[in-house]
């Protein structure tokens, strides 16, 4: 298993560009069956996730060309309807592929993807909605076998703003005959960028990034070229690397109007921030302030996938914050490992409270889950010392090139 080696305390400088949205890619990706033709999706980051989408597809009969950050996928040629059980295990995100394959061909096996590391993650929204939509679901020995002979459009209510379940119904709703409203659509900015890939190969979608979308079902479709947006998290980590390290960074590409809630909180810190549209400059304090409150709402509130990322700078900060995770049930695994690391942080259910240190110091650390690991990087960047951190696979899931990155912007970074 790999492991990062970093050597703390320098203060981070520099441009670094940011590539585009994993969690963008992801349902776009499985968008691509619909059309039953070619897709060309530019600035893709290269990600195990990604290619985990990638392989599933090829399972399934598409035809797949990367080259640099542009995927093309030729959908022509389904041939299957299983999606292969050890791809689903790897990504719980491919059930994405339900609205997609009924939409395509009205049938798929897919098996049930089980929690992950940040909490049960069930699917009852996806299920509920797909059923309302006319899909027949069976539940068996761990495969969910999904048929529907025609798609009907209908008013979905969300009891919660899934992200995954609003793509799913949109995904179905493609072709479905008439129109369906999703209410308590997630409005994240992800959720726009497949509405604009899909209007792009000839739906009729619009709202999102509103709490009500609506879809009106479309017979024919075409190819489609897109390009993704800027992963907002990326973009998020980078600036707290920023922060943490009282550095001087500016982030390249990226779109400043979908990270509005991190700006804010990091201003709250003390760091000083200055952006146009698509390039910001962030330089971090040389005490980082204590933030009274901070809460992970669905977008635009500020991001559970920031959390993490929160704890790791306000465990140096002078004062005590609390933080409060309303979205995932286990989401705290990171604090165990800062402590390691020499932070003061008591979990109480789902809020955290970080009574700030003077400073953290090197240790050897493991990551649990995608944006805990990216927490650790960030307390090793400033710690004092040499930090180990193992399992660096979950992190490599979410930054194509955190490693290079980083030494870009004169951090001691190596991996082994
Ligand atoms: C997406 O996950 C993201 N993943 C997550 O990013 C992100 O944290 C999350 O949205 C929230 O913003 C991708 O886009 C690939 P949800 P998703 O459905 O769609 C509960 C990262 O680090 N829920 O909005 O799975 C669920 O258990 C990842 O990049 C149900 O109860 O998120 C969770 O507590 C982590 N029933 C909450 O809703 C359902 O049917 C939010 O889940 C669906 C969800």
């Amino acid at each position: 298993m790999s492991k990062y080696i970093i050597e703390g305390g320098r203060r981070l400088v520099g441009e670094v560009p940011v590539i585009g949205a994993k969690n963008a890619v992801l349902p776009i990706l499985a968008a691509t069956v619909i059309n039953n033709n070619t897709s060309t999706i530019f600035n893709t980051p290269n990600l195990r996730d990604v290619e985990v989408m990638e392989q599933i597809l090829v399972s399934i009969g598409c035809k797949i060309n990367r080259v640099d950050n542009v995927i093309f996928v030729d959908s022509r040629n389904l041939s299957k309807i299983k999606i292969p059980e050890e791809l689903v295990r790897e990504m719980r995100s491919s059930i994405i592929l339900m609205g997609a394959m009924l939409t395509r061909c009205g049938e798929i096996v897919v098996s049930y993807p089980g929690g992950c590391e940040i909490g049960p993650r069930p699917i009852d929204l996806h299920l509920k909605a797909l059923r309302q939509l006319g899909a027949t679901i069976e539940e068996s020995h761990g495969f969910l076998h999904c048929k529907a002979e025609k798609l009907k459009g209908c008013d979905i209510q969300l009891d919660f703003p899934s992200v995954g379940a609003t793509e799913n119904i949109m995904l179905a709703a493609v072709k479905a005959e008439g129109t369906t409203i999703i209410r308590n659509a997630a409005r994240e900015p992800e959720i726009i960028d497949l509405q604009n890939f899909l209007n792009g190969m000839g739906a009729k979608i619009h709202g999102a990034g509103t709490s009500i979308i609506r879809i009106d079902g479309v017979d024919n479709l075409t190819s489609v070229e897109h390009t993704i947006i800027p992963d907002r998290i990326v973009a998020g980590t980078y600036m707290v690397a920023s922060a943490i390290t009282g550095g001087e960074v500016i982030l390249k590409n990226i779109e400043v109007e979908h990270i509005q809630s991190i700006i804010a909180k990091l201003k709250e810190t003390g760091c000083m921030i200055y952006n146009n549209c698509t390039t910001l400059k962030i330089i971090g304090p040389k005490k980082i302030n204590a933030i009274e409150t901070v809460q992970t709402l669905p977008y635009p509130g500020f991001p559970t996938d920031m959390q993490a990322q929160m704890i790791a700078l306000l465990s140096i900060a002078n004062g005590t914050s609390i933080v409060t995770e309303t979205i995932f049930e286990n989401r705290f695994k990171h604090v165990e490992e800062l402590v390691r690391m020499g932070a003061n942080i008591k979990i109480a259910g789902k809020v955290a409270i970080i009574k700030g240190v003077k400073e953290l110091t090197g240790a050897k650390v493991t990551s649990k889950d995608l944006r805990g690991g990216a927490a650790l990087v960030l307390a090793a960047l400033a710690a004092n010392g040499t930090t180990v951190i193992e399992d660096t696979f979950h992190i490599e899931r979410g930054y194509d090139s955190l490693e290079k990155d980083l030494l870009a912007l004169n951090a001691d970074i190596r991996k082994v």
